[in-house]
């Protein structure tokens, strides 16, 4: 560790809000993940809760559809002893016209520590931090096409888990990374624990603009190329939802081109993690067999997410919401 990089234990540069991974220091990435390892063992025992968070409030809003993250937010809060409240926009009162900033203000009159926020559009629980006043944490729970924080540190924590420190390892993520924010996080969580590579594989269609330049990754069209000798290959899912146009010819032709087979998986190490943050599309993106085969930790991935965000609320809600209102 250089000596300008503060120690773990002395990281008091924990973000506020955790709005995304970009610009986040290691020592606060590793701070996290050192909680989360924490919380792993807990989530593996009998007995899974802790007092941590007692009289603590967790607000869920989710605006957009969610398995994954929103039961994990809110099982994690449980396990801490938190009150946990789920609002999905359905059924709160954007039905009858409320703004969802006016929604969020309403949420904070109520007092609550943590706020997390998955939001169709890019940016939405950064406009939502700005505009609330008291010590409440906002945490982004998948902001349109920009970032997914936690998803991105359960994918670090598992590569961990498996292949010790992220330095020096290749990884290459497949699929529809321009529309992906899980890639996004991914990207700069794996460039500020020092990857050796990181590769984005997939279309011209399917690639970010700025994939090359600004994010600092390499860019492959040819998949087979792609995964030469990577030790992760991370699929994504083609977001269809968010896709304007014909991207790919079809499903069956995008598969034969860039899905995760058996053969495939041959092209890179020996010991290689395949890894997709769900939901899957199976025969899109990745063959069932390579899904449930022995090289897979998707389901790990979803059992670290639990210790991750009992990390991340604990942290943010706990350490930041003792006092009166900042
Ligand atoms: C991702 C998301 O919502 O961004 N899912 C998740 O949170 N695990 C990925 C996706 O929807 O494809």
């Amino acid at each position: 560790m250089s000596p300008s990089q503060p120690a773990i234990e002395d990281a008091a540069d924990l973000p506020r809000h955790l709005l995304g991974l970009e610009g986040v220091s290691a020592a606060s990435i590793n701070r996290i993940l050192e909680e989360a390892q924490g919380f792993r063992a807990l989530v593996d025992q009998a007995d899974k809760k802790t007092d941590a968070l007692k009289g603590r409030t967790v607000i869920n809003l989710f605006f957009e559809a969610s398995t994954r993250t929103r039961t994990s937010f809110e099982l994690a809060g449980k396990r801490l002893s938190a009150d946990v409240i789920n609002i999905s926009a359905s059924a709160s009162s954007l039905q009858k016209g409320e703004t969802w900033l006016d929604t969020v203000r309403t949420l904070e009159a109520m007092t609550p520590d943590a706020l997390v926020i998955r939001h169709p559009d890019s940016g939405a629980p950064h406009l939502a931090a700005r505009a609330l006043d008291s010590h409440c944490a906002v945490i982004n729970g998948g902001d349109g096409t920009h970032e997914h924080p936690t998803q991105a540190l359960l994918d670090v924590l598992t590569i961990q888990h498996h292949k010790g420190p992220i330095a020096g390892l290749k990884v290459a993520i497949v699929g529809d990374a321009a529309h992906s924010r899980v890639a996004r996080s991914q990207i700069h969580a794996l460039h500020t624990l020092g990857a050796a590579e990181i590769r984005l594989v997939g279309p011209k269609t399917l690639m970010p603009t700025e994939a090359a330049t600004a994010l600092g990754v390499q860019v492959f069209h040819d998949a087979d190329a792609g995964l030469e000798n990577v030790d992760v290959i991370i699929m994504l899912r083609m977001q269809m939802e968010r896709i304007r146009g014909a991207a790919v010819p079809s499903q069956r032709e995008y598969f034969r081109l860039y899905g995760l087979d058996p053969a495939r998986v041959e092209r890179a190490a020996d010991d290689v993690l395949v890894m997709h943050p769900g939901p899957m599309n199976r025969g899109v993106e990745i063959a069932s067999e390579v899904a449930d085969g022995p090289y897979s930790v998707i389901l790990p991935q979803v059992t670290n997410g639990l210790a991750i965000r009992m990390a991340v609320l604990n942290l943010l809600a706990r350490e930041r919401g003792s006092g009166s209102p900042a």
